[in-house]
């Protein structure tokens, strides 16, 4: 058993170290030989393997290491790459290229090889180091600059060298902004130039003894990209054409030269090229008889390739051309028919067509008749209206392919037709005694359809009330749109309806009711309540026997033309915002609301409006009467009659005190700057034209303005007042007294020495005058004129001012007084007597100086006094004293206020 087993055992390590022998066996490269294209910048490396081991029958993968260095740049290695291949017996030679992005020229490569079984981990022995042609290979009789008219990727090392021949060096380079200097014979870089180099450089090589430098141009390209959206259709069945993207293409006249791009559209194996293209987009090509395609792209350039695939079916591409435009076969007011044609296509298909009229677009399918023609018909056109058509096409497929572009518009108008629907027609009366001047206006309503070109409107109109008065007819030209005609009291019918080309249309009626001098419309002047900007708010009573309710209006309400306007309103409306540019702010407008019954209107309301008002810009002038101790008389001149810019509501009366506040009873404070409250008193009457102020305090100054106001009464603190001083209390007595006794003995001193004529009838026989005391004075001169004549009439001080109690001002505004000549002395006397410091009243009864309310035959020269309720003469006179500081416009008043200003005084002093 033993013996047998040795040599076995024996045997099996034997058989393992035969087996471990051929893993470790290695195949030597040997007779390595290089060779350089430098067109193409390649080395080319060729080594067989030695062959004299025999244990190798089948395929043995290998891998060969190559290693490329370069001998002038310090034997730097450039490349070390692995080469795989399969070995056998019947291949032996190999080869390996290799593309340096360094110029063969520039630098010796060398490369060595070795090589090991994938399956082992023994390489072989490198081979020598064999070197290629380089520097040493060029001539030294000359100059040399490496690379040439080269295109590089950018982003990529650019290598370049400059080669002085025998003798002399280098002396400056130029790599694009790059500039330097050098004392080489030889000069080697490597670059790498950034975003900021153009498409073409220069590359520079100045050499010693050389005038000119040697240069070339480089170039920076990129890759292609990988063409996009490609997309294949037939518009005949005959020719397809392709579309694509080609993405980023650097288009410049050198890269066409130097690296130009190119399109190859081949079928998927590129073995069958279909065509191709440069720089462009698209390509097309015959169709054989197939209808699946499957196509590839490719896109190249000297740097690279990218490709793209589709698969299509040509009968699913079809896009269909629309030879030239539609056309117009046939048209009248309210049909068209629109025939057009596409390019024929080598395949029975049916068609999807897009049409376009105006705004509305239809779709129809088609089948196209045997010389593609199609026609459509569309009916349903409005007359007189120009259409605007376009169409497109598309193949009726499943998927849906494309449209045909849109053919060019064209353009039909429809005949004319009757115009349709009625006109809107509204009148606006002018009424005399006997005549009415009707202006009767009309417009297109929104149902109206003028169907063409309107050439004329028709008037009618007729006597209702006596069907003999012949009818009136009359027609206006297109451009005018109202007619002015004249009628009478009765009510008359009215029709207007227009004409075209055609036809006319149905009339519109109104009817003009009889004028009805008895009849009375609300009136009413509104606020500017619930009015917006433009727009001012109308609302009226509804009444449910009207249909329709009409507003109307002017626009212009101020100046010749009215610019009238109407608006109609349904049954149910009530209320509207009347919307129109031409509103203005101040100014009056004047709206009509009319309810309408079987085409009769009667006129509802009548409403004075403003969009909105404004206050009156100036304060009032005011006159100042009847000043007591403790009240006075604020008198005016009505102003809502002579305002239009708002309607006048009222007036303030502002009261104020110099440098105090004013606080009198029944006024309303009113703070201004300063802090001052100001009295005021709001009249809210518009045609009120007078106002007593009361609870004033004697000799004391007081300060009046008056204002009218619209809506929101607006103090300014600008305005100018008329200054007051009441009397004293005390002095008004002393007065009294004084006028009682003093003035009646001068005048009879007066009287005994004038002539005697005059003393007959100044000093006949004196009444015995009764002396009643007066104390209760009546603001109406009435309760004078009761008061039997030959009285004197004692004015006493009343002892509380009550609304009730005269003034002394208020019973001189109501008398008269004459500036008679009979007693000058008196008044040159009083005026010139600065003592007086208050009011001077005179009076005497009246029949005492021979004035009567009959001519007296006693004084035929003597002025005659017919004044029935002149009865008694006042006269009062102003001291200087109280006209101090009225040194405003109204300081003119102050004079006023003697009576011999009032009016009856005037005019009687005309005598
Ligand atoms: C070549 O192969 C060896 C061993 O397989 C590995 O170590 C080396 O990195 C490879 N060299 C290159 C450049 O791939
Ligand atoms: C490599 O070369 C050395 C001597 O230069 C030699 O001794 C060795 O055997 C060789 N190796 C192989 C695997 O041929
Ligand atoms: C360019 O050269 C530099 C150094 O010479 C190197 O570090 C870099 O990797 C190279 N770049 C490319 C893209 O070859
Ligand atoms: C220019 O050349 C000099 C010497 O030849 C060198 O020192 C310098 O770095 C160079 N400049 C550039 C920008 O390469
Ligand atoms: C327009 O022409 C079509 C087709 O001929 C016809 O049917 C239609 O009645 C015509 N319409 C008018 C308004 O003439
Ligand atoms: C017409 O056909 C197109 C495509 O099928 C569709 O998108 C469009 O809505 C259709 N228009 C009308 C008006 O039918
Ligand atoms: C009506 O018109 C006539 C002529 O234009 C004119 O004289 C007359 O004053 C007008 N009557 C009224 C009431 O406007
Ligand atoms: C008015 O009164 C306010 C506060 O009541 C005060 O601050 C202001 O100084 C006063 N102005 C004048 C001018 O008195």
């Amino acid at each position: 058993m033993d013996r047998w087993i040795f040599p076995v055992l024996l045997f099996i390590p034997l058989c393992l170290g035969l087996l471990q022998n051929q893993d470790n066996q290695v195949f030597e490269p040997r007779n390595l030989r290089i060779y350089s294209n430098n067109s193409l910048q390649q080395l080319l490396l060729e080594w067989d393997v030695s062959d004299d081991s025999e244990a190798y029958n089948s395929k043995i993968e290998i891998v060969f290491n190559i290693q490329i260095r370069l001998r002038e740049e310090d034997k730097r290695i450039i490349l070390n790459v692995n080469y795989t291949t399969v070995l056998n017996k019947s291949r032996q030679h190999h080869q390996w290229s290799f593309i340096s992005e360094v110029p063969l020229q520039c630098a010796t490569h060398e490369a060595r090889i070795r090589s090991r079984m994938t399956s082992s981990k023994i390489w072989s022995n490198w081979t020598d180091w064999v070197a290629a042609n380089g520097p040493d290979a060029l001539s030294n009789e000359k100059n040399h600059i490496f690379p040439e008219e080269k295109v590089f990727e950018r982003g990529s090392n650019i290598t370049f060298c400059c080669i002085a021949k025998k003798n002399k060096i280098v002396a400056t380079y130029t790599f694009y902004k790059e500039h330097n200097k050098t004392n080489q014979q030889r000069i080697f870089f490597t670059r790498k130039p950034d975003s900021s180099f153009p498409r073409r450089f220069q590359l520079t090589c100045g050499f010693n003894g050389s005038i000119n430098p040697s240069q070339t141009y480089l170039y920076l390209n990129r890759q292609p990209d990988k063409p996009q959206h490609l997309s294949c259709e037939t518009e005949d069945m005959i020719n397809i054409r392709c579309t694509w993207n080609p993405g980023c293409v650097e288009k410049t006249d050198y890269f066409e030269e130097v690296c130009p791009m190119e399109f190859i559209l081949s079928d998927v194996s590129s073995t069958k090229i279909y065509c191709s293209t440069k720089f462009q987009k698209s390509c097309s090509f015959k169709r054989d008889d197939q209808f699946l395609y499957n196509v590839r792209l490719t896109s190249r350039n000297c740097l690279g390739q990218k490709h793209e695939q589709l698969s299509f079916n040509v009968m699913h591409t079809v896009r269909p051309v629309i030879i030239g435009k539609p056309s117009v076969d046939h048209l009248n007011a309210t049909f068209i028919q629109l025939s057009w044609q596409i390019k024929s296509i080598n395949a029975s298909l049916s068609f999807l067509c897009q049409i376009n009229v105006g705004e509305n677009k239809y779709n129809i399918t088609a089948q196209s008749d045997s010389d593609s023609h199609f026609h459509f018909q569309l009916g349903g056109l409005q007359p007189a209206t120009n259409y605007m058509f376009k169409v497109r096409c598309a193949a009726d497929v499943s998927p849906f392919w494309k449209w045909s572009s849109w053919t060019e518009s064209i353009s039909a108008e429809t005949t004319e037709a009757a115009p349709s629907g009625l006109l809107d027609v509204w009148r606006h009366i002018n009424s005399g005694l006997k005549q009415r001047n009707v202006t009767v206006f009309w417009r297109e309503s929104s149902d109206f359809r003028a169907n063409g070109k309107i050439q004329k409107y028709h008037l009618s109109w007729e006597n209702l009330e006596d069907p003999s008065m012949q009818r009136h007819n009359d027609s206006v030209s297109a451009s005018q749109n109202y007619r002015k005609i004249s009628l009478g009291n009765r009510s008359y019918k009215i029709l207007v309806w227009a004409q075209n080309s055609i036809s006319t249309s149905s009339p519109s009626v109104i009817i003009i009711p009889a004028s009805d001098k008895n009849g009375k419309v609300h009136y009413s002047e509104e606020t500017t309540d619930n009015n917006e900007e433009h727009k001012i708010y109308i609302s009226w009573k509804r009444q449910s026997k009207f249909s329709q309710y009409i507003v109307d209006w002017c626009n212009q309400p101020i100046g010749p033309l009215c610019d009238f306007q109407w608006k109609k309103y349904g049954q149910i409306k009530s209320s509207d915002l009347i919307t129109s540019d031409a509103f203005k702010r101040g100014v009056r407008y004047t709206f009509n609301v009319y309810g309408i019954q079987d085409d009769r209107s009667y006129l509802l309301e009548k409403k004075a409006k403003y969009l909105e008002e404004m206050e009156p810009p100036d304060y009032l002038s005011c006159n100042i009467e009847e000043i007591t101790a403790n009240s006075l008389r604020v008198t005016w001149e009505r102003y809502d009659q002579k305002f239009s810019s708002g309607f006048i509501r009222g007036y303030m009366l502002y009261m104020k005190m110099d440098n105090q506040s004013c606080s009198v009873q029944g006024s309303q404070p009113l703070i201004r700057p300063g802090n001052l409250t100001i009295c005021s008193y709001k009249i809210e009457k518009p045609n009120q034209t007078e106002f007593t102020v009361r609870h004033l305090k004697p000799n004391r100054k007081y300060f009046f303005a008056l204002q009218a106001y619209a809506v929101n009464p607006n103090y300014t603190d600008n305005v100018i007042f008329k200054s007051v001083i009441t009397p004293d209390d005390e002095k008004w007595l002393f007065n009294l007294l004084y006028l009682l006794l003093i003035i009646p003995l001068i005048l009879m001193c007066m009287c005994s020495r004038k002539s005697s004529r005059v003393r007959n009838c100044l000093c006949p026989a004196i009444p015995q005058p009764k002396v009643t005391p007066f104390f209760k004075m009546s603001l109406g001169i009435t309760e004078i004129n009761d008061m039997i004549p030959n009285q004197l009439v004692m004015l006493e001080k009343p002892q509380e001012f009550s609304p009730k109690q005269s003034t002394l001002g208020i019973l001189l505004e109501n008398m008269s007084y004459s500036q008679s000549t009979y007693y000058p002395e008196v008044q040159i006397e009083e005026r010139t007597d600065q003592k007086f410091n208050s009011g001077v009243t005179s009076y005497k009864p009246l029949q005492d100086f021979g004035f009567t309310s009959s001519p007296n035959p006693c004084t035929p020269e003597a002025p005659l006094y017919s004044k029935d309720n002149l009865n008694y003469l006042y006269q009062t006179e102003v001291l200087p004293s109280m006209i101090q500081g009225t040194d405003s416009s109204c300081s003119v008043h102050w004079l006023d206020y003697r009576p011999q200003c009032s009016t009856t005084s005037r005019r009687n002093t005309d005598y």
